[in-house]
């Protein structure tokens, strides 16, 4: 990939070119979901290695969306592959990443201190005006933002896993977010053609706030021995309409991750202390590897 692109951007003032960093599940769906709706995308990651992995996610998901809006025509197909390629680049020096975009958007790993020292570094290099966005699904946007000196255009742009499937995205408002800045991000969303709601800078935003102590409660159920995991999964789907059970969505977000999000909270001590108690086994599964559908097993083995 060794794509050129142009480094003036129109004079409307909307967003143009786009940097993602982290080229991992949701770095890679951004990535593709931007790049498919005509923005300039440049990925970023530290090695290349990570580059590849995250290019394969894209390829994967692109042909089947391809093979699905074109049905059984193949050049339809490969224009669309190859258009939606044409607007990604990719970097491995973080710097160099940052030149010239308009929207920065980390979807890097779950750490405090990682995403403060990436957006101070960003900071001090970015144009003055680009709009910082984290895709943070566990961390104060407020703790993150603090670090650098342009708090005002400063936001969470939360998005969802599969990226090229789920249509929403939560907007995340911090004090200091201007209003420039949020309606910048709101035109970038629906742009990618998906649905932004809006959210204070509390614990979970929205989404997660509601859903992580359900998938919680669920665990709890289980280990109580009151129902097994398998009926609690055919429960919530036939009876509640939910696309997968609470195990097979936990082991499709990673219990990694959940558990970081529920870990935090507790820490946080925002949220009633009932519904974040530590859980024995989402930690002894952590604990031997056992992260989901990306480790080969969590609740269920893959
Ligand atoms: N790229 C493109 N399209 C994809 C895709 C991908 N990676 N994954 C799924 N799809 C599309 C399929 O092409 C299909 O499209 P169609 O309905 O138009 O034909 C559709 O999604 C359904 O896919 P499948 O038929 O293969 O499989 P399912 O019907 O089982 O759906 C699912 C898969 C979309 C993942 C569905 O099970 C689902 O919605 N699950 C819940 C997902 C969810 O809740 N995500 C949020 C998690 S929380 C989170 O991300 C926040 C974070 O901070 C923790």
């Amino acid at each position: 990939l060794n794509n050129n692109f142009s480094t003036t951007t129109p004079n409307n003032n909307s967003i143009q070119n786009i940097t993602v960093y982290g080229s991992g599940l949701m770095g890679a769906g951004i990535v593709q979901v931007a790049a498919q709706n005509g923005f300039k995308v440049t990925m970023v990651d530290i090695e290349q290695a990570f580059i590849e992995k995250g290019k394969k996610i894209i390829d994967a998901s692109l042909s089947r969306i391809a093979k699905k809006q074109f049905k059984d025509d193949e050049n339809s197909q490969k224009s669309f592959i190859e258009t939606t390629w044409s607007n990604i680049k990719t970097e491995t020096n973080s710097e160099k990443g940052a030149e010239n975009t308009d929207l920065i958007i980390e979807a890097i790993v779950e750490n405090l201190e990682t995403k403060q020292n990436l957006f101070k570094k960003l900071d001090k290099i970015s144009k003055p005006n680009t709009i910082f966005a984290s895709n943070t699904s566990s961390l104060p946007i407020s703790e993150i933002s603090k670090i650098t000196e342009r708090q005002d255009k400063f936001a969470g742009l939360h998005f969802f896993n599969p990226v090229p499937q789920m249509k929403l995205v939560e907007i995340i408002k911090n004090d200091q977010t201007s209003e420039d800045t949020y309606q910048k991000l709101v035109d970038v969303t629906k742009r990618m053609k998906k649905t932004p709601v809006t959210c204070k800078d509390t614990p979970g935003f929205i989404v997660n706030r509601l859903l992580v102590p359900y998938l919680m409660e669920a665990v709890r159920l289980a280990e109580r021995g009151e129902a097994t995991t398998e009926d609690i999964d055919t429960a919530m789907k036939l009876g509640a309409g939910m696309p997968m059970g609470p195990f097979e969505l936990s082991d499709f977000v990673g219990l990694d991750t959940l558990k970081s999000i529920v870990d935090g909270w507790r820490k946080d001590g925002k949220i009633d202390a009932g519904l974040v108690a530590p859980i024995k086994k989402l930690d002894d599964l952590v604990k031997e590897g056992k992260l989901g559908r990306k480790s080969g097993a969590g609740f269920y083995t893959y």
